[in-house]
């Protein structure tokens, strides 16, 4: 066996390929001295550097160890027994996995494309209908839900619905119809944004996510939350990462260039592979084998992408973009499959 079978390569979580931020490295490096310590109760200095980001109240910022954490404690303290959450089919299986494991209902809208529409959620919303999830861009098709259809949503649902939309990939979103949210959050106190330091802050592992949203909703996440759950080092590399404006810079434009290329190239090869707001490709196929044979080509050379099986979805799969290298090995690779 050649050397390359041994080398993997991650393109299934949509990790940064950057790796983590210098100025993130860093500060785990000048922390790691200070593992034996708990640290603070509270994340505050966390909380302000992000609540200036975006000029809210540090009391409408509720820190988590990764937005997942959010998601869950949302699902389990703010949806009761009786009550049913509302989602998409072909979206972030964290929603509906979640409601399982709580022991929630949780009705799905079956989408008729890539896109999830917002308006097919409202003739579901029912008088047991406690919140909406939606992730936009939405993982793993790459569309975006428009501000204008966000709006529509809050003004017609009741508002004591939660409405969560989770923007784990907002920095690389370049649509200009994509939602001002933290705007109409002003508005309507049930929204809930869900950010990350998993994606473009090459965070992943250190886990650290957060929600913006009213202070009452905050305060009660707070409360729930896991005393502790958030380590220093992840902490630290969050509030350095937040600074490291050239890194984020040089992800984003590593990303487009990535996309622009992969898109092109795809394309030319006959794949039906749509434009993503994220840094991630989605690849529908005729059927199953088709999919297989793409998915196991790839894995012989190392490149490790997302059969969406795990989704409930057959027939596709789901690319992370990456490294112009590891890009150019990817196209390499089906390039002689299509031969
Ligand atoms: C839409 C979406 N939300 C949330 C997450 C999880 O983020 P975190 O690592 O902050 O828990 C992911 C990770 O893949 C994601 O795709």
């Amino acid at each position: 066996m050649s050397q390359k079978l041994f080398e993997t390569i991650s393109l299934h979580s949509n990790e940064n390929p950057l790796g983590p931020s210098p100025m993130a490295l860093e500060a785990i490096k000048k922390y790691s001295q200070d593992v034996h310590c708990y640290g603070s109760w509270k994340p505050q200095t966390l909380k302000e550097k992000l609540a200036s980001k975006y000029q809210v109240s540090p009391n409408n910022i509720a820190v988590s160890a990764g937005s997942y954490e959010l998601i869950n404690l949302i699902i389990h303290f703010l949806v009761n027994r009786d009550e049913e959450i509302l989602t998409f089919d072909n979206t972030f299986m964290a929603y509906s996995y979640n409601a399982k494991r709580n022991g929630r209902k949780c009705v799905i809208s079956n989408m008729s494309g890539l896109e999830c529409d917002l308006e097919d959620l409202i003739p579901l919303c029912g008088k047991n209908t406690k919140a909406i999830f939606f992730a936009n861009p939405n993982n793993p098709t790459g569309t975006i839900v428009t501000h204008d259809s966000l709006r529509n949503l809050l003004e017609t649902i009741p508002s004591n619905v939660l409405v969560v939309a989770d923007e784990a990939y907002y920095e690389y979103v370049t649509n200009e119809s994509y939602p001002d949210s933290v705007q109409l959050l002003k508005e309507f106190p049930n929204l809930i944004i869900l950010r990350t330091f998993s994606k473009i802050y090459g965070l992943a592992g250190a886990r650290v996510g957060y929600g913006i949203a009213s202070e009452s909703l905050v305060e009660t996440m707070e409360e729930k939350r896991l005393l502790r759950s958030i380590n220093i080092l992840g902490k630290k590399a969050a509030e350095a990462a937040l600074d490291d404006v050239e890194y984020i810079r040089r992800s984003v434009s590593q990303n487009s260039r990535g996309k622009e290329y992969l898109l092109k190239e795809l394309r030319q090869l006959g794949f039906a592979v749509n434009d993503s707001q994220a840094n991630f490709l989605y690849l529908p196929f005729h059927d199953n084998n088709q999919k297989n044979s793409v998915y196991q080509t790839l894995a012989k050379e190392g490149l490790m992408v997302c059969d969406l099986e795990i989704f409930g979805q057959n027939n596709s799969l789901r690319i992370t973009i990456s490294l112009n290298e590891i890009n150019q090995r990817i196209i390499d690779c089906l390039t002689q499959i299509k031969k």
